[in-house]
């Protein structure tokens, strides 16, 4: 080939087409042999240090792969990341432990802590039958709200959530004529809308109603100093707010036949608040966390 070579001395590789047209044989750029040969001295030191190549059989610690002089691993980054974290957590866990729900309150970084922390509780435990705001289910009352049938300070709270409630209401179809039934749901009905007559209070009182729902029918029996409510859980029905869908006059008359929890009575309204740390479904550190959830929800009281 060479001895045909029309351009003798040139640094070409002897291909020559159309005459002229032929491929010289230069060396590629110094700076771009710099970066091949970097990128390949890159890549063994690269595969030295860290994890990278498959390997065919499982060495003793039980990895398919090259682990690098680093030992670094995603695993192991995770690990660490999650244990700093438990750290942190541990150190508000911890807090909590030695404090009531008062003092959590009165801590700004704490409380923020543990209402992020019990709103998953919230989540798990509480909002099937609760809403996930707290903001009730027909059957199921509201906690975001002040208006509380056994009292919404941190201690009534507390004892909801751990003895659990279960409010107990007569049945009366057998104690009251139906005409009186009629008239005591129609009193109830106006009481919510705040038209009252004296005839139905009369009646309310005489039927002792009141036993229970109180003397203002607030379902309030009374009230101490420290802003702590006596009841018995029963409803409050001088507002608008019905416990029992749909509430108003039918509904109302439905309650007052029926009662509330009446075993035996068939139609009888079902109110069951579950006992979660009796039965142990909740420990004491979660439960204080809801108790101080529960009170920012009802915009403490
Ligand atoms: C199975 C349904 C159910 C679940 C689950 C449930 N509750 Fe209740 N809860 C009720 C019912 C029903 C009542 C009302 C009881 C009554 O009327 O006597 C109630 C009442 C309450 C009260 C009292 C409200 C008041 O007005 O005084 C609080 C506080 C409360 N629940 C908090 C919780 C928390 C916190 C959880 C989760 C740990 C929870 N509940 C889970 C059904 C439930
Ligand atoms: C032994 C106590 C008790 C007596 C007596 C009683 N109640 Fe109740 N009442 C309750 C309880 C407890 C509830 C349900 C509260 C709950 O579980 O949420 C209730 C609920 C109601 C409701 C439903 C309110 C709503 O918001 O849906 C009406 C209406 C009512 N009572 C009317 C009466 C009338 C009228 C009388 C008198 C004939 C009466 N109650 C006597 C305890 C009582």
């Amino acid at each position: 080939m060479a001895e045909n070579n029309p351009f003798p001395g040139e640094n070409n590789t002897g291909h020559v087409w159309d005459d002229n047209l032929r491929e010289l044989n230069n060396p590629p750029p110094r700076w771009w042999m710099i970066a091949f040969w970097a990128s390949i001295i890159w890549w063994i030191v690269y595969g030295l240090l860290y994890p990278m190549w498959p390997m065919p059989y499982q060495p003793a610690e039980g990895k398919g792969y090259t682990q690098g002089f680093l030992g670094w691993s995603q695993m192991k980054e995770y690990e660490e990341s999650l244990a700093q974290l438990e750290a942190v957590r541990a150190q508000y866990e911890e807090r909590i432990r030695n404090l009531t729900p008062a003092e959590i309150l009165q801590d700004p970084g704490l409380k923020q802590y543990t209402l992020a922390s019990a709103k998953v509780l919230f989540g798990d435990n509480c909002s099937a039958c609760h809403g996930s705001g707290g903001q009730g289910n027909p059957g199921f009352p509201v906690l975001a709200d002040d208006d509380w049938l056994y009292g919404g300070t941190l201690a009534k709270i507390q004892e909801s959530i751990t003895n659990g409630r279960k409010g107990v209401m007569p049945a009366h179809k057998s104690t009251l004529s139906p005409e009186e039934i009629d008239r005591l749901a129609r009193f109830v009905t106006n009481l919510s809308q705040g038209k009252a007559t004296e005839a139905g209070w009369a009646l309310f009182r005489a039927k002792g109603c009141i036993a229970c729902h109180g003397p203002k029918a607030d379902g309030v029996l009374s009230r101490l100093p420290n802003g702590d409510i006596i009841t018995v859980g029963a409803a409050n029905l001088t507002d608008g707010i019905w416990r029992f869908e749909p509430g108003g006059y039918e509904s109302a008359k439905y309650t007052i036949t029926y009662g509330v929890n009446q075993p035996g009575v068939e139609g009888t309204r079902n109110a069951v608040m579950p006992a979660f740390g009796k039965t142990g479904k909740l420990d004491e550190q979660s439960i204080k966390k809801l108790v101080v959830y529960v009170h920012e929800l009802g915009g403490g009281q």
